[in-house]
């Protein structure tokens, strides 16, 4: 079992560079299906769903290479076969391979994505969506089975602006014989790049408004070399360890456009987000934050729901009381415990946390059960008094290529141990 022993950090400074988004390397994964060829994706992190992503594509025949941050997909071997249920239950994410498989050979069987520990996570948008362009999909509880031969034209409104389900009607529809417009999609700009990326390779998606998009779909698409744009949530993560311990701090390989939603609260709360370059921001914040009156996730451009629980940690010690409402999954409260027993002030009432800030965190033995409250667990070791030690760091390489190293280049204090 490996575990992080953190000590109080004061001070960052520096400079860090955030990796490739999480959130567009896995649907592009996806996408890499679409062609026939090696497609090559920089700055590509190494975490562990994109390493569980691997091994998706590999069982699909694909050579894949990952090598320096640079990963390259050949699918050329590509057999189709059925996404096993090893996987989707680790990821929700496989579940993008839907669409994708779907595009390449007209039918495809998935197993259930499995519940999630963030909370329930359906699939019913995305079918919805896939039964309106004339999919049938016929499931059990165990798994899915989809028929895509006879696709028609459609207009769809998704109830809901589901990235994944946004991510997965443009999957099925860039490389079928349709013409789909898609409404209420989801806004993230990692959604925008996964668009351009796919343009890039033939596809002709359409920008009607921001939340619009029409697909014509095409015949075929040409393998790509493309890069990965930076990991806004990662970027939100460094952010919130500045407004923690206090410090001035350069973030590159990110721009200030993708922070929309978080960089305003950030602001307010009483840390100074300014350009730096073209891809970098510098963070500064020399006093204690100040809690705004409430704060609620959305989707984007919102408040990001996987910032809440770094905000969660920075709210517990600044000044006053916050409400703060999480809108988009159920069970993100999942750290409440762990930061009261640090000696947080946190009351649940449902889906709203009231956080009264105080003026300082202890130290003690915690365990994270998630990707983003296990980060936030780090923060909260990186200001709280005494020793903190982490367990259940496994869920934190999900998402963060090496959030340790990240955090001690700029004055962090995190040893991991291995037993
Ligand atoms: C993606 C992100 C995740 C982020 C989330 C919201 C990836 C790999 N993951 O997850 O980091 O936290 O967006 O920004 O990009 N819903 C339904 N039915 C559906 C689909 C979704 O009810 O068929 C609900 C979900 O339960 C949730 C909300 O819609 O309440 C948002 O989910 P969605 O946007 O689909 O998130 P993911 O794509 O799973």
């Amino acid at each position: 079992m490996s575990y992080f022993v953190i000590n109080k950090s004061e001070d960052l400074s520096g400079v860090i560079k955030v990796q490739g988004a999480k959130n567009l390397i896995l649907p592009l994964m996806a996408a890499a299906l679409l062609s026939e060829g090696i497609t090559i994706f920089e700055n590509c992190p190494d975490i562990s769903d994109v390493r569980y992503t691997i091994k998706i594509l590999e069982g699909f025949g694909c050579r894949v290479d990952f090598y320096d941050s640079t990963l390259s997909i050949d699918t050329r071997g590509f057999n189709p076969c059925n996404i096993g249920s090893k996987y989707s239950e680790k990821m929700r994410s496989s579940f993008l391979f839907m669409g994708a498989l779907l595009s390449k050979c007209k039918t495809a069987k998935l197993s259930m994505p499995g519940g999630c520990n963030i909370g329930r996570r359906p699939i019913d948008i995305h079918l919805k969506a896939f039964r309106e362009m004339g999919v049938k999909i016929a499931e059990d509880r165990d798994e899915i089975f989809a028929d895509a031969r006879y696709l028609r034209d459609a207009y769809i409104k998704l109830d809901f602006p589901s990235v994944g389900a946004t991510e997965n009607v443009i999957l099925l529809a860039v490389k079928s014989n349709v013409h789909i417009v898609l409404d209420n999609i989801a806004r993230e700009p990692e959604i925008k790049e996964m668009c351009n990326i796919l343009n890039k390779m033939g596809a002709k998606i359409c920008w009607e408004s921001d939340s619009r998009i029409e697909i014509y779909g095409v015949d075929k698409l040409k393998p790509v070399r493309a890069r990965v744009m930076g990991d806004r949530i990662c970027a939100g993560t460094y952010i919130t360890a500045v407004g923690l311990c206090g410090g001035d701090v350069i973030i590159s390989g990110i721009d200030n456009n993708s922070l929309l939603g978080m960089s305003d609260i950030f602001l307010r709360m009483g840390i100074e987000i300014t350009n730096n370059s073209k891809d970098s921001i510098r963070v500064r914040c020399n006093r204690r934050t100040t809690n705004l009156t409430s704060i609620h996730t959305e989707p984007f451009p919102g408040f990001p729901t996987d910032i809440q629980s770094p905000l969660m940690v920075l709210a517990s010690v600044s000044m006053g009381t916050v409400r703060l409402t999480e809108n988009l999954f159920e069970n993100r409260f999942r750290i409440v415990n762990e930061l009261n027993r640090m000696g947080a002030d946190i009351k649940v009432e449902n889906n709203v946390a009231i956080i009264n800030g105080v003026d300082s965190l202890r130290g003690t033995d915690v365990r994270a059960t998630e990707l983003r409250g296990g980060a936030a667990l780090v923060l909260a070791g990186m200001v709280a008094n005494g020793v903190t030690r982490i367990t259940g760091i496994q869920y934190i390489a999900r998402g963060y290529e090496n959030i340790l190293n990240d955090l001690n280049k700029i004055g962090g204090k995190i040893v991991c141990h291995m037993e």
